[in-house]
């Protein structure tokens, strides 16, 4: 669902692989957790709430990325999630995807757009 564009971050305070920034969207008529990370060059967003339970993801503070940084993994049972799709790869998220922020990144900036519909 798109919405006006929310500036969230500057473009270097995400970095590959690395930590991501949470922040909170509204969601259905509700504030909701949410968090970016950089995969691959690419900035990618998701609802910070697992397919397996309703919780949020991070094994620290804004930590999402498992070892090897290429997957992100839920703190809580290890469901494991793609970095680029959200799609589950494997654990309790039985086949769910994270829901998926609509995220742009320009002149140095990255923006919240929305977010698309749940999968
Ligand atoms: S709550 Fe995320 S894997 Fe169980």
């Amino acid at each position: 669902m798109a919405e006006t564009p929310r500036l969230i971050a500057a473009s270097t305070d995400l970095e590959d692989s690395g930590r991501g920034l949470r922040f909170q969207i509204d969601y259905r008529g509700q504030s909701a957790p949410a968090f970016a990370v950089r995969y691959r060059g690419v900035v990618f967003g998701y609802l910070n709430r697992c397919r397996h339970v309703p919780i949020e993801l991070d094994w620290n503070e804004a930590q999402f990325f498992g070892l090897g940084g290429h997957d992100l993994v839920c703190s809580t049972h290890g469901a494991v999630y793609s970095a680029s799709s959200g799609s589950c790869l494997g654990g309790p998220c039985n086949g769910l995807p994270l829901v998926r922020l609509l995220l742009e990144e320009r002149d140095n900036a990255i923006y919240y757009m929305g977010f698309a519909d749940e999968r």
